[in-house]
């Protein structure tokens, strides 16, 4: 038996994570607002994401998750919003070819605004100030009144959210998505790029597919799948207070309980996912399905809890597990916990965020991230799966559609001395087009070594 639960249940855990308001007052009149504001997803799109999540937890789907660390009230625009959707969608299509089965797209996007930190204060020249938690919470510039922590802010991200999605939603489904229009999600930024050229040639083998599927009647008029796509969103729920506001229960799918309705999906993050926490608890009630980060401090035990408090019916779809190590520790330290899942008979996703585990100072004095390791560390994911007979479902990333200049290297080589030149990001550094893409290309090379039975090159190649 389910021990009860209710959206607020979890004010009575201990929590982390969460900032101090200093008007309390606003902050639950805010609260009130939001619970009387529309949902911005539907039970039956997150059903429909658990559904398509049971396909890659049965290994005949792949998963690709990614966007923005943290998405900001000053980077909001419909041209970021169209560039970065627009690399998901080639990334979707080279990995399509690769993996040849269904990508399962969800965005970190539309509500992905708080963040995590490892100290509750930022020190400068001997000022202390509470850290910037995210623009859901505080603003960046190092002030009193930039980092006392705002509830109004909670409002504006609802409102961003809202309109983030709407343009999303006529993205996926006004046309834009369609695939006669392939050639046209290719950024002008990227137009020199090596990726680009390999992406037209995909994008020509695509036209010409079309043309014979049309010759035998099957157009984009017809069949929903080639104008369509199915794109959904997701963020860390780590803001509560937020997160009950938005979580209604469903009254008009069969399922009748409770969801968070301001994402498809939402994830516990590395630092939050105590077993009596609040944040375990405030997820093992809601019906969307759920990621938890897995970092270099979780045990097999602990895992097998966790999977169980939030996943109790064993479903299928319901947990995706993103194994975030860093490129030096993945090999060693996914094993005994994959062994663990395997043991128990566990029925999870495993994806693998290569982004959290290898963050490093510049000597330049910027957090960035090396291409090579990003890439070592899904090689190391894939191959761990590969050893123990288990299936390397998806992958997770920061990325951005812009020509941002946050992680080093990859083809056009971006070196400690350039992160300067275009440093945009809120929180983490992200991949930019030209590197997302060329990720995309190298792990569709893997899933198609693993479709084609080629795999034993891949684990020789590390
Ligand atoms: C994140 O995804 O931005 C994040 C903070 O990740 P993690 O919880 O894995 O550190
Ligand atoms: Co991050």
């Amino acid at each position: 038996m389910m021990r009860e639960w209710s959206p607020s249940s979890w004010r009575s855990k201990p929590i982390h994570q969460q900032p101090g308001y200093p008007d309390q007052d606003r902050l639950h009149q805010v609260e009130k607002t939001l619970r009387g504001y529309p949902t911005l997803v539907f039970a039956g799109e997150a059903q429909r994401l658990r559904k398509s999540l049971s396909e890659v937890a049965a290994g005949r789907a792949f998963l690709l998750q990614g966007g923005d660390c943290a998405e900001s009230f000053a980077e909001f625009s419909a041209d970021n919003i169209r560039d970065s959707f627009r690399v998901f969608l080639q990334m979707a299509v080279v990995l399509t070819f690769g993996a040849a089965c269904p990508i399962v797209k969800v965005g970190r996007v539309a509500g992905q605004f708080a963040k995590p930190r490892s100290s509750d204060v930022e020190v400068i020249d001997g000022k202390s100030l509470p850290s910037y938690r995210g623009d859901m919470i505080n603003a960046m510039e190092f002030t009193d009144e930039a980092r006392t922590p705002d509830p109004d802010r909670l409002l504006r991200v609802y409102n961003q959210s809202a309109a983030t999605l709407n343009l999303l939603r006529a993205f996926a489904q006004g046309g834009f998505a369609n695939l006669e229009e392939v050639h046209r999600w290719t950024l002008s930024s990227l137009s020199d790029a090596p990726q680009n050229d390999r992406f037209e040639q995909i994008a020509a083998r695509i036209d010409e597919c079309l043309a014979f599927m049309r010759a035998c009647g099957l157009t984009p008029d017809n069949i929903q799948q080639l104008r369509e796509t199915e794109f959904y969103t997701s963020h860390e729920a780590l803001l509560l207070g937020y997160e009950e506001a938005l979580t209604r229960k469903d009254t008009i799918t069969d399922d009748k309980g409770w969801y968070n309705t301001a994402a498809h999906m939402v994830w516990i993050g590395d630092r939050t996912r105590q077993l009596d926490g609040a944040h375990v608890e405030y997820c093992r009630g809601i019906h969307n399905p759920i990621g938890m980060k897995c970092g270099p401090s979780l045990e097999p035990d602990d895992l097998i809890r966790l999977v169980d408090a939030l996943n109790p019916r064993n479903d299928p779809g319901r947990l995706t597990l993103i194994a975030r190590f860093g490129s030096d520790k993945v090999k060693e330290a996914l094993p005994r916990l994959v062994r663990a899942i395997e043991r128990e008979g566990r029925n999870v996703v495993w994806s693998c965020d290569p982004m959290h585990g290898n963050t490093v100072k510049s000597s330049t004095g910027y957090k960035t991230r090396p291409f090579d390791r990003i890439l070592a560390e899904v090689r190391g994911f894939f191959e761990v799966h590969e050893a123990e007979g288990t299936y390397a479902g998806g992958v997770h990333f920061e990325m951005t559609g812009q020509d941002v200049t946050e992680c080093i290297g990859g083809a056009n080589r971006i070196t400690e001395h350039a992160l300067a030149d275009r440093y945009h990001t809120h929180c983490d550094p992200r991949l930019n087009a030209s590197q997302s893409l060329e990720l995309a290309f190298l792990i569709a090379e893997m899933l198609r070594r693993r479709r084609t039975g080629a795999a034993a090159p891949l684990k020789a190649a590390s």
